[in-house]
């Protein structure tokens, strides 16, 4: 393995992780980038070789909650080093400088490394009245997002509002809220929904960029097929409950407590694609499901308003309780949210070189129809 000529080791060194924690970390984020294993070694080479970019983060209408995530894990992992390592030169949030100062870090980051930064985008972006519901330094969301991810040489939107408004978006959208592929549309973006994104997801396609020098593959909502590619329900360890015709039917009945399926108490598993349950939360402890609550369906597209109620079970299915019904019942729901998005795509392809917030719309009406 190469030696760390940017200072990857001596930060490695200095958090008390091992070169043979550090294969480890390559080793699960080939299998998280469903790579196989002979890309561990590509990868271990071109994190101790590559030189860090540059990555500004801006944060818009949210709660925060995708940086919480990352910064909040249990103990330091690999991932968070390697997030570190990155030269995080714009960050609200965490970062020391303020005003003028902080601008100042901005501007002199985008400048002298044109095409060359990363930029991660939390937070949804208002376009009622001019944008003046969030301003940052006098310049509106949009202004910002188009000028920092315009010149950026990837756009990484992480979370549920910078993907399609998130709760910001949801109805009545006061804020006209939009996502990033809305608001600046035509740049190099790809899309980590979530409510939070889960940080292993961010760390994969991270680390995926810097082996690869490009973005990983994606489905036509723009998020990566590593994480979003396959549903909840199909590797969810209560499947076989649904399969048997297991349900729980109360909160906190015997059933519940046993881990039965979570269906009948409104549970998205089978319209929601993400890898929750074979990655999962908080260094791989648990995610929704495996904890006793339902999914909520928080990396699908306008989630708040297309998810709910999220108590409610999903509509017109029925004849659950067999495998290949199952299947049948997954396929319906998801085909008819794919037919109805495809039939609005490109309605909202058209008008959202006029009118970002009708094409938004366009989006959550085709879910709400489907
Ligand atoms: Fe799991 Fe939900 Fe599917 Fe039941 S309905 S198997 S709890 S994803
Ligand atoms: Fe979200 Fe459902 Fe995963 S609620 S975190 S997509 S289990």
């Amino acid at each position: 393995m190469h030696d760390f000529p940017n200072g990857l080791e001596s930060e490695l060194e200095r958090k008390g992780v091992t070169r043979r924690d550090f294969l480890k970390f390559c080793s699960a984020m080939a299998a998280t980038l469903v790579l196989p294993p002979r890309y561990v070694d590509r990868i271990a080479n071109a994190l101790a070789a590559a030189p860090r970019p540059p990555l500004v983060w801006l944060e818009f209408q949210d709660c925060a909650g995708n940086t919480e995530a990352l910064l909040r894990t249990s103990r330091p992992t690999v991932g968070d080093i390697v997030l570190n390592t990155l030269s995080v030169d714009y960050h609200e949030t965490i970062m020391a400088p303020a005003g003028k100062a902080a601008e100042k870090s901005l501007y002199d980051t985008i400048e002298k490394n044109k095409g060359k930064y990363l930029c991660v985008v939390e937070g949804s972006i208002p376009m009622k009245d001019g944008g003046v519901y969030c301003t940052i330094g006098g310049k509106t969301a949009l202004d910002l997002a188009k000028q920092v991810c315009g010149s950026a040489a990837a756009t990484i939107a992480i979370g549920a509002c910078s993907f399609s408004g998130g709760w910001p978006a949801a109805s009545p959208n006061p804020t006209g809220a939009v996502g990033v592929k809305d608001a600046v549309p035509g740049i190099t973006l790809i899309n980590l929904p979530g409510c939070p994104a889960n940080a292993a997801n961010i760390t994969a396609t991270v680390v995926h960029y810097l082996t690869f020098g490009a973005l990983p593959a994606t489905d036509q909502l723009g998020r990566p097929l590593f994480a979003y590619g396959k549903r909840i329900h199909d590797n969810c360890e209560r499947r076989a409950h649904f399969d048997a015709g297991q349900f729980v039917e109360e909160w906190g009945d015997e059933h519940h407590r046993q881990g039965w399926c979570l269906y009948k108490m409104g549970c998205k598993g089978p319209a929601t694609y993400h890898n929750c349950p074979t990655v999962r939360y908080n260094d791989g402890m648990s995610w929704p499901v495996g904890s006793g609550h339902g999914c909520v369906g928080c990396s699908e597209p306008a989630f708040w308003d297309t998810m709910s109620p999220f108590y409610r079970r999903l509509p017109n299915v029925d004849g659950f309780g067999v495998e290949w019904q199952a299947d049948q019942i997954g396929l319906g729901i998801v085909g008819g949210v794919t037919a109805a998005f495809a039939a609005h795509g490109v309605i909202s392809a058209v008008r959202a070189r006029q009118n970002p917030i009708a094409a938004h719309q366009d989006e959550s009406t085709a879910k709400k129809e489907s």
